[in-house]
């Protein structure tokens, strides 16, 4: 018979471990100088086209305490920070968190990293009065982050999670059986699924879900501009037009207020 608690950690070591070997192999480009730590606000809000829309949902910063959940290489924490709010940052992967740390000091900014899972957070209830995350959630059980998140939101908070999403047929045949740049996946990660959110909703009634990349996922295969552009373009036109077709998406904006 299955341990529940077992496969739990189990799950948490095989992230950390998987992560952890990323961030080595980043820190190592780092030091070898064929990569650097600063950058400007656009290269990550415009790194993928979700991002940008996502932070305008957490509204104002300034002077506002925000939780960066799962931060992986921290560039997010850093934006927050150089809007005004003053940011806590944790990862499961101790080498993120510390790429996360020195990100901050070679941008010149201070954000509070730590080492936390995000099943298990270690702050007060209502300590912050957003919190961002982008690819984290399909890492989690929300049945035991979901609360998580919750207690820790301030009442009135936002939470705002950029996630890949199951429901395109076609897309989740291609996840599964084709190669394409950049498929690096843990064992234990899933892209969200529509059945996934009425469970978010018990928790969270105020949630809404919007989706990015109807066509645009077509430049995973040929990553060119002026296609991408075209692509977007497209998708614009078509989401607002035939907003039920979010649902082929291949990422979701979830924006959780606590009420
Ligand atoms: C796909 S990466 C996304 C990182 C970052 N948010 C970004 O925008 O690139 C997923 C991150 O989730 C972290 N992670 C996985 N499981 C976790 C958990 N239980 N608690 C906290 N972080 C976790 C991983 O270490 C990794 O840094």
């Amino acid at each position: 018979m299955s341990d529940p608690v077992l496969e739990a950690t189990q799950r948490r070591l095989s992230e950390q471990r998987f992560h952890d070997e990323q961030a080595a192999e980043r820190a190592a480009s780092f030091r070898a100088g064929r990569a650097d730590l600063r950058f400007e606000d656009a290269a990550f809000l415009d790194h993928e086209t979700w991002i940008r829309p996502a932070f305008e949902m957490l509204g104002n910063l300034r002077g506002k305490c925000v939780l960066d959940y799962g931060c992986g290489h921290g560039m997010a924490a850093i934006t927050l920070a150089r809007a005004g709010a003053t940011v806590t940052a944790f990862d499961l992967s101790p080498g993120y968190v510390q790429e996360a740390e020195e990100r901050s000091l070679a941008n010149g900014v201070t954000v509070h990293g730590l080492v936390a899972d995000g099943e298990s957070l270690p702050f007060a209830d209502a300590t912050f009065d957003a919190v961002w995350g982008n690819a984290i959630l399909h890492h989690l059980d929300w049945s035991i982050a979901g609360p998580e998140l919750y207690r820790v939101l301030k009442p009135g908070g936002v939470a705002v999670f950029c996630e890949p999403w199951g429901g395109n047929p076609l897309l989740r045949f291609a996840r599964r059986f084709l190669p394409y740049p950049g498929k690096d996946r843990t064992p234990d990660e899933r892209p969200l699924q529509p059945s996934d959110i009425p469970p978010m909703r018990q928790i969270f009634p105020d949630l809404h879900v919007r989706g990015f990349q109807l066509f645009g996922m077509l430049r995973r295969v040929w990553p060119n501009r002026t296609f991408a552009r075209t692509l977007d373009g497209i998708d614009r036109r078509l989401l607002t037009a035939m907003p039920f077709l979010e649902n082929r998406c291949r990422y979701v904006v979830l924006t959780l207020t606590k009420s």
